[in-house]
């Protein structure tokens, strides 16, 4: 009886801390903006009910668009790029979009490939010959990019004070160790992925660009893509003030969201490695930071712009207009890949599936109980079940309550 007592004070009390303070939040009118084909009006119509409904934080800001058939059938946007300073989310409004920068790093070596300057078979060590130390001589540009090579256990801590010196990043990343016999295991690499494939790239390349150099002269600007890896300082007042989840929504997702409760829940109780522990929304803000190549995490742009290279993508890698952005034997190929990663089914229950770089929603359900976590999570979804098809990208500046890195 006692034991219930105290179960019912420690829930009535965790409501106050919680609730209460929602409740002197200044609420604002809700805003939002942008254009649909005709036909795709529900589409808006859902959009703005997420923000009338509260699935959208009602003091967040986001956007959302899509490439149907090669076409922009939706772009829209709304809520708040900045609360504090009542600053409306607008079309040009760019955001971090995390670990969706590592489906466009994915298409840069891709690129590559279709271009005969890489091969996913050759050793990575074969156009980059330091990078055989330590056991890493066999290591293969398939099993870099499908995150199997043992090199997941590097952190932004250890690497953010290298990104300005590419040659000394590069010397860095050569001298890591295996974490296991590469090519046994896959791991997510969620720091090391880009900055490996940008090391890759710089030697591959007859140019010797780095992997945000090449995504702007390759894809930003040929194809009229606004995203960038490495955010030029005079886009900063494009970006809006990011938010990390409050205690609020915490706690409402955990009572509201089965799934979410069990992630939780078995994360702590299986102890998330160090890579996994929860990004801080807020480290992402700085122009020091976002002016920096992170082509792992930190790729900058607008929902359009991912949309719009999906969208070619999904129609075969050529635009409307006949410009090819990648062939679709390269494409076919990625679309065939499959690594699993298994580390990630102990606390989500599901596995994720790579293929070259890119993330495959294999498992459907995924999709329809949280979209935001997912796309969020790995927004580099590359669907070719998905018929007709599409590209589309939900991009948003407050973080929901879970994000891994
Ligand atoms: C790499 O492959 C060669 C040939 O199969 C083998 O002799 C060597 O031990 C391998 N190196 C490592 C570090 O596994
Ligand atoms: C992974 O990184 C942690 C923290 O830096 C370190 O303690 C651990 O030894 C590393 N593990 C491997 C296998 O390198």
């Amino acid at each position: 009886m006692a034991f219930m007592t105290n179960a019912v004070i420690v829930c009535v009390t965790a409501v106050l801390v919680v609730y209460v303070p929602e409740l002197w939040t200044k609420t604002r009118p809700i805003i939002t903006g942008g254009t649909v084909q005709q036909g795709f009006e529900p589409v808006a119509k859902l959009f703005r009910e997420n923000f009338e409904t509260g699935v959208e934080y009602p003091t967040g800001g986001s956007a959302f668009s899509v490439y149907y058939k090669g076409s922009k059938v939706v772009d829209i946007w709304g809520g708040y790029a900045d609360t504090e300073a009542d600053r409306p989310w607008n079309e040009d409004t760019l955001t971090v979009v995390f670990s969706t920068t590592k489906g466009m790093a994915a298409l840069c070596i891709a690129m590559m490939v279709d271009r005969g300057l890489l091969d996913y078979d050759k050793t990575v060590a074969s156009y980059w010959p330091e990078f055989a130390q330590n056991g890493k001589e066999n290591i293969t540009v398939r099993m870099l990019i499908n995150h199997q090579a043992g090199l997941a256990n590097i952190t932004d801590d250890d690497t953010l004070h290298l990104l300005g010196d590419q040659d000394a990043l590069g010397e860095f990343l050569a001298r890591h160790s295996p974490e296991w016999e590469p090519g046994t295991t896959l791991r997510y690499h969620a720091f090391s992925f880009g900055l490996y494939a940008s090391q890759l790239l710089r030697r591959a390349d007859p140019k010797h660009r780095t992997l945000g150099q090449f995504f702007k002269e390759e894809i930003a600007q040929p194809f009229g893509i606004d995203f960038h890896i490495g955010l030029p300082l005079e886009l900063y007042h494009r970006f809006p003030r990011l938010k990390g989840a409050s205690r609020y929504m915490w706690f409402k997702e955990l009572i509201t969201n089965p799934v979410f409760g069990k992630i939780m829940w078995q994360s702590l109780a299986s102890g998330l490695s160090a890579s996994l522990k929860p990004i801080q929304f807020e480290d992402y803000m700085s122009p020091e930071r976002l002016i920096l190549e992170q082509p792992s995490v930190s790729g900058v742009g607008t929902a359009r712009a991912i949309a719009k290279v999906y969208g070619v993508l999904a129609n075969g890698g050529t635009t409307t207009k006949g410009q090819r952005l990648l062939s679709n034997d390269v494409i076919k190929e990625i679309i065939a890949e499959k690594r699993t990663d298994k580390s990630f089914q102990k606390p989500t229950e599901f596995p994720i599936t790579f293929s070259l770089g890119f993330v495959k929603s294999e498992y459907k359900e995924s999709c329809s109980c949280r979209p935001l976590l997912f796309s969020f999570l790995f927004g580099c979804l590359l669907d070719s079940e998905v018929n007709p098809p599409h590209g589309s990208v939900y991009l948003l500046r407050q973080r929901n309550a879970f994000a891994i890195r």
